[in-house]
């Protein structure tokens, strides 16, 4: 897309830092951080339908969070777990739609089990679509991509960027319009690498356990503020 006026927002992902230095602040363990850091998600997704958003991607646990405390990456996993066997209802009463990006074959099979089948019985919701980064890692999701397009019988002389982003996970989804990120750090750390390629950026210096709603609806005013040139120059 050409030209600089468009200020729709279809697609935010949220890079949701913060929740272990939430939990510090307040002498109390990391995981009460990330219970608290659920409880968040579960308002922003609410406040995301409410505003017209068409898809929000949460970076849940990336290729990387797996080097951390087995009994916090066992905890973060009961949480997605506990989170997608009871809130069917709300999905259903919010016309939610889960997905996932990332690579499944990593995660436990009674994770991966919930997962497909919160997936399976949300797929004909209208509303809110939302993409569960579970175990994504924007390097490794291109690396599977291009195994994917291998795989397909697409050789490297075949691909150029179209092709390429039709092996990537969920190529139906437009790329993100905004990437937020909380906790105060300047960083992409992996996130959608491909698909943010032309996404706005924003930065929050709150942790995520304290994000509102009114702070989405900040980043989403300052997004229509800017103007995205997609590379083209000014008109
Ligand atoms: C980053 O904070 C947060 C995580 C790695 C886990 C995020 C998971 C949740 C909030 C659960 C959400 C689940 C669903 C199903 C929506 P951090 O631990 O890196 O914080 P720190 O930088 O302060 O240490």
């Amino acid at each position: 897309m050409a030209g600089g006026r468009e200020h729709v927002c279809r697609h935010v992902g949220i890079i949701m830092d913060g929740n272990g230095r939430w939990a510090q602040a307040r002498g109390l363990p990391r995981t009460s951080g990330h219970l608290e850091g659920l409880k968040t998600a579960r308002r922003i997704v609410e406040a995301a339908g409410k505003l017209g958003l068409s898809y929000l991607t949460l970076y849940v646990f990336s290729t990387e969070n797996w080097k951390r405390a087995q009994g916090e990456v066992d905890f973060i996993m009961g949480l997605v777990k506990a989170h997608l066997l009871r809130e069917m209802d709300f999905y259903r009463e919010n016309g939610i739609r889960i997905r996932h990006a990332g690579d499944e074959t990593a995660l436990n099979a009674d994770i991966r089990a919930e997962l497909r089948k919160a997936m399976d019985q949300t797929k004909n919701f209208p509303g809110l679509q939302v993409v569960l980064a579970l175990n994504y890692g924007g390097r490794d999701e291109i690396v599977r991509a291009v195994r994917r397009a291998a795989a397909a019988g697409v050789g490297a002389g075949g691909l150029d960027e179209k092709g390429l982003s039709s092996f990537l996970d969920n190529p139906d989804i437009p790329d993100p319009d905004l990437i937020v990120r909380t906790g105060g750090d300047f960083r992409s750390s992996n996130f959608l690498l491909w698909e943010s390629a032309y996404a706005e950026f924003a930065f929050s210096p709150k942790f995520w356990p304290d994000w509102t709603e009114a702070d989405l609806r900040d980043a989403l005013a300052d997004f229509g503020s800017r103007e995205r040139r997609y590379g083209d120059t000014k008109r």
